[in-house]
Formats: structure tokens, C-alpha cells, sequence
């Protein structure tokens, strides 16, 4: 027996069949195909399935669809207001296999929205902190870290430079 959701995704109102007890993960992928959010260990503990949902990130493979009341955005919602971040994940070789970057893309644009310490030595350590949950068994997580950072100074700057 299936049952009707309604979800707000990547800012459109979306209507989907599912089977109850559907993870959101899976509706995203297979009902809407949005295959950017990416499964590996399935219980919460690698953030390859990282979404937002108001704008904080969750484990998608953990939260029950029909749960969900929230807004959703997936990596695929993201893509143009963070090409920028993209863009740095490659110039800093933040990626190798690329299984986990949309999750770490994911957690990372919410971070670069938060209010960031004013110390400029605090911020590696902040986004250390803030990045924990998302494993890379590929990087080693400077490139990733260092990506971010550059980012988050880049978008400092040109706001300070704004009339
Ligand atoms: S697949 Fe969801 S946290 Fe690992
Ligand atoms: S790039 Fe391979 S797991 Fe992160």
C-alpha cells in the first residue's frame, strides 16, 4: 500500500507516492530522482546522505519521509548558489572517488552560512568541528577544509568590498 506525501523540495512543492516508513533518502533518489544524495553506511554515521531541511543538515537516511515538514534542499538545489564552492573542492583537490563530496557540499554550504568566529585562527578548527560528521576515507580532509575556508574568506571579502 502506498501513501501521499507532499514535499517541499529544492523549492517546488512535490506530491509523492511511497511506501510507508520511506526514508527520505530514498524518496529523494527513487521518486524524484535526485541521485546526487549518496547512500554508504545507511545508519548516520557518514553523511554521504547529508540534506537540509530549514536549512540545517540531516542524515536523510535516517528521517522517515513522512516526517518531513520542513523545506528539503538536496545538493541539486545548491549547485548554483554554491558553484563557488564547487569550484574550490577541485582547484584543492577535495575529492578523489567523489562518493562523499555532495554530502560534504551539502554540510559545507550550511556552514558558510553560519555566523563565523571573528578570530581568523579560530575558523580551521571551527569548520573541523562543524565538518566532523561527514567521513572522507579518501582526502585525508585538508583539501576539503581548505576549500571551505577559502571559500568562506572569498565571500568575506567581496561583501566587504560592496559599496
Ligand atoms: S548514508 Fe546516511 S549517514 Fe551514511
Ligand atoms: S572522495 Fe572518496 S570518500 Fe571522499
Amino acid at each position: 500500500m502506498q501513501e501521499s506525501l507532499r514535499l517541499n523540495v529544492n523549492g517546488k512543492a512535490t506530491g509523492v507516492e511511497v511506501a510507508p516508513g520511506s526514508r527520505l533518502l530514498d524518496v529523494l533518489r527513487e521518486n524524484l530522482g535526485l541521485v546526487g544524495s549518496k547512500e554508504a553506511c545507511g545508519r548516520g554515521e557518514c553523511g554521504a546522505c547529508t540534506v537540509l531541511i530549514d536549512g540545517r543538515p540531516v542524515a536523510s537516511c535516517l528521517v522517515m519521509a513522512e516526517t518531513v515538514s520542513g523545506a528539503v534542499t538536496t545538493i541539486e538545489g545548491l549547485a548554483d548558489e554554491f558553484a563557488d564552492l564547487r569550484r574550490a573542492f577541485a582547484d584543492n583537490g577535495a575529492f578523489q572517488c567523489g562518493f562523499c563530496t555532495s554530502g560534504q557540499l551539502v554540510r559545507a554550504a550550511a556552514l558558510i552560512r553560519e555566523e563565523w568566529p571573528d578570530n581568523p585562527d579560530e575558523r580551521e578548527a571551527f569548520v573541523r568541528h562543524r565538518m566532523s560528521g561527514n567521513i572522507c576515507r579518501c582526502t585525508g580532509y585538508t583539501g576539503i577544509v581548505d576549500a571551505i575556508l577559502l571559500t568562506a574568506q572569498a565571500r568575506r571579502s567581496s561583501a566587504a568590498d560592496r559599496p
